[in-house]
């Protein structure tokens, strides 16, 4: 795609483009056990922002990698990112009965089916990655099992489970939403740059601070959103955190400091591409979008 192409046409392209990745890749529905697949397919096509792909197709092209060269490292992150979504929603969890405007996979397919569904999603993720054009395969296992393990998302969730009707610092608060959201994010970044041409070491800092900041500010903004959006507006249920009694940005700092919050990490997610030039444009149009989306 032309570089000067608008970001409007840029992102729904990249996510058309993923979307048709992870179609191709997944076994079909009609394969024995159809129901596990049906349900697999069913949470990961057909709905998602697919901010995740879409920030390894732009880490890509900082690092000039093509989009062909990114594909399953995105399609891999949006794969483990459906199967924590379906996690996250079963009863044991947040209990959760709509997901991306259609009901959860638990509430369509069963609760065991569910289960395994996520599974098998994590599974497919690393098959996806495997068979990418990463510049060290091996690393790229690495940085994504962490990023899902307990020192990432499952580890975040632990936290955010464990303090239901108990209020966490602001220290705390950070730490588990850099881990149950911001982990996923800085790997689909890493992931993303480490299909193109290696950084040196200050360019690899200044891509970790970038995704650090983004991957926070994407998780205070669904806090923000929780408040403020609507089930038809979000695809989800709106208003669970405050019944929930989970501890957030929003309870914690109330609406305008989180608002502040999230700008100031979007000055620090676009001050630490200044130095990149053109290549980081779609980082930083993802940058904006991240921070301004409405659900
Ligand atoms: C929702 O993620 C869960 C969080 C980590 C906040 P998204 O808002 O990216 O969900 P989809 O993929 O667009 O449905
Ligand atoms: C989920 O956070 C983070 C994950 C690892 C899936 P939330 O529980 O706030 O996500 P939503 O609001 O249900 O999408
Ligand atoms: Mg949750
Ligand atoms: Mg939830
Ligand atoms: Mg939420």
């Amino acid at each position: 795609m032309h570089p000067d192409v608008a970001w409007g046409l840029w992102s729904k392209e990249r996510a058309r483009r993923v979307e048709s990745v992870i179609d191709n890749l997944l076994p079909p529905s009609a394969e024995h056990p159809q129901r596990l697949h049906e349900a697999m397919r069913y949470a990961v096509l057909g709905g998602g922002k697919r901010v995740r792909a879409l920030l390894a197709y732009a880490a890509g092209e900082l690092t000039d990698a093509d989009a062909r060269a990114v594909d399953r490292a995105a399609a891999a992150v949006e794969l483990m990112h459906a199967y924590s979504l379906i996690h996250d929603d079963l009863p044991c969890m947040d209990d959760d009965v709509l997901r991306r405007g259609k009901p959860t996979c638990h509430v369509a397919f069963g609760e065991a089916t569910a289960l395994l569904a996520g599974d098998a999603l994590q599974s497919f993720a690393f098959e996806a990655l495997a068979g990418g054009a990463l510049r060290d395969p091996r690393q790229a296992a690495s940085v994504l099992a962490h990023a899902a393990g307990s020192r990432g998302m499952a580890g975040g969730q632990a936290i955010d489970l464990g303090c239901a009707d108990k209020t966490l610092d602001l220290s705390e608060l950070e730490r588990m939403h850099r881990l149950k959201t911001g982990a996923l994010i800085r790997a689909a970044v890493r992931l993303g740059a480490d299909c193109g041409q290696a950084m040196d070491a200050d360019g690899n800092d200044a891509l970790l601070r970038y995704a650090s900041a983004v991957g926070l500010a994407f998780q205070v903004v669904d806090d923000v959103l929780d408040v403020e959006g609507t089930a038809q507006s979000l695809g989800k249920t709106a208003g669970k955190d405050a019944v929930q009694r989970k501890s957030t940005y929003v309870t914690l700092l109330g609406l305008a400091a989180a608002r502040e919050r999230i700008e100031t990490l979007h000055v620090a997610a676009r001050t630490t591409l200044t130095g990149f030039g053109t290549g980081a444009r779609r980082l930083l149009e993802l940058a904006d979008w991240i921070v301004a989306r409405t659900h």
